[in-house]
C-alpha cells in the first residue's frame, strides 16, 4: 500500500511541466487574456497579423522565466511588457502550469 502511494507521488513529480507552486486551474482563468493571442489557430494574431509563439506544451519554467524577463524589460516587446507587468509571481506560476499542461 505504501509502495503504491510512493509510486503515485513519484509519478506526479515526474510529469512534464508539473510544478508544485503552479495551479493549472487558476491559471486557466488567469490566462484568458493571453489566449486571444497565444491560443489562436496557427498561432498568429488576427489583426494586425503577426506570429505569436505557441505556449501550449511549453515548459512551465521557461514560461515563468520569459514572463519575468518581459516584466523586468530584459526582453523587449511592448505587448508582452504590458501583459507581464501586471502579473504576480503566483499568477505567472499558475499560468505557466496551465500552458504546460496542454498541447
Ligand atoms: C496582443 C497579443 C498578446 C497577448 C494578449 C499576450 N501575448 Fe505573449 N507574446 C505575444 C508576442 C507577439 C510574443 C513574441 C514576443 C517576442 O518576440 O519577444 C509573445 C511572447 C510570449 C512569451 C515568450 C514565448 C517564447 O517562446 O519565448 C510568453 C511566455 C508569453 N508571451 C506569455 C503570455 C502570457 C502569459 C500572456 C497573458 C498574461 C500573454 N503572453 C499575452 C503576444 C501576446
Amino acid at each position: 500500500m505504501r509502495l503504491i502511494f510512493a509510486s503515485l507521488l513519484l509519478g506526479g513529480l515526474l510529469l512534464p511541466g508539473a510544478q508544485a507552486d503552479g495551479d493549472p486551474d487558476a491559471g486557466k482563468y488567469k490566462a484568458q487574456t493571453c489566449m486571444g493571442c497565444h491560443g489562436t489557430p496557427g498561432y498568429s494574431n488576427v489583426y494586425p497579423t503577426y506570429h505569436v509563439p505557441k505556449l501550449g506544451g511549453q515548459h512551465a519554467e521557461y514560461i515563468v522565466a520569459a514572463l519575468k524577463a518581459y516584466a523586468a524589460k530584459q526582453r523587449a516587446h511592448k505587448t508582452m511588457h504590458a501583459n507581464a507587468e501586471s502579473l504576480s509571481e503566483q499568477d505567472m506560476a499558475d499560468i505557466a502550469a496551465y500552458f504546460a499542461g496542454f498541447e
